[in-house]
């Protein structure tokens, strides 16, 4: 379901009087940049890991064939590789705008390539909100992923953009990974007719 979280967001006014704040990005926000930043590092978020369970109905799918885009789920113990934007408070108007369809703006510590923390923002898009999709098989979601796109492109270039972007980094992530196998041209063909193993 399409929902518009930017309202929400407006709200969150904790680093509105600040010059500027870092904001983690693990998805679309390290290989999409078309918002200003100050400075970018490779960062880690601790106890959060990346999963392809929040519905898109706005970007990479429609509401009635949604794709499957990033989210953040807790996890005691595993680290998230991304990237840290510094970027001023005005800049999160155009963010929130473009990450409207569930996510939310949350305080988060992460840490700079440079073995600096620092406190800023993450979005993250909970599992109460309505357009969240929830846990599949990496197959299973790359099956939907092969199968969707919507008015920023088809879902597998998503995917396969971040994928690209993590290896940049040198970043591994499992889930990522196995879910781009899936998608790879050579495997597509067996998407779908049970012929790849699970
Ligand atoms: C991110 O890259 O951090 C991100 C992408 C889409 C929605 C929310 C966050």
């Amino acid at each position: 379901m399409t929902v518009d979280t930017t309202a929400i967001n407006r709200l969150m006014d904790r680093f509105d009087k600040h010059e500027s704040v870092w904001l983690f990005a693990y998805g679309s926000l390290i290989y999409k940049v078309d918002f200003p930043y100050q400075a970018r590092r490779a960062a880690t978020l601790r106890h959060w890991q990346r999963r392809f369970w929040q519905g898109s109905h706005d970007h990479r799918g429609t509401p009635e064939f949604p794709g499957r885009v990033a989210t953040l789920v807790a996890a005691r113990g595993e680290v998230c590789h991304g990237v840290a934007y510094l970027i001023t408070p005005e800049v999160f108007q155009q963010l929130d705008y473009r990450e409207k369809n569930g996510y939310l703006r949350v305080a988060a510590d992460m840490q700079l390539d440079n073995g600096a923390s620092a406190e800023g923002l993450v979005y993250i898009a909970a599992p109460n909100n309505d357009a969240w999709l929830g846990p599949a098989s990496e197959r299973q979601i790359a099956e939907q992923i092969d199968a969707s796109h919507g008015p920023s492109g088809h879902n597998r270039d998503y995917l396969l953009a971040l994928a690209r972007a993590l290896r940049e980094l040198s970043a591994h992530d499992a889930h990522v990974f196995t879910i781009e196998k899936y998608l790879r041209p050579e495997n597509t063909r067996g998407l779908g007719n049970g012929a790849l193993p699970e």
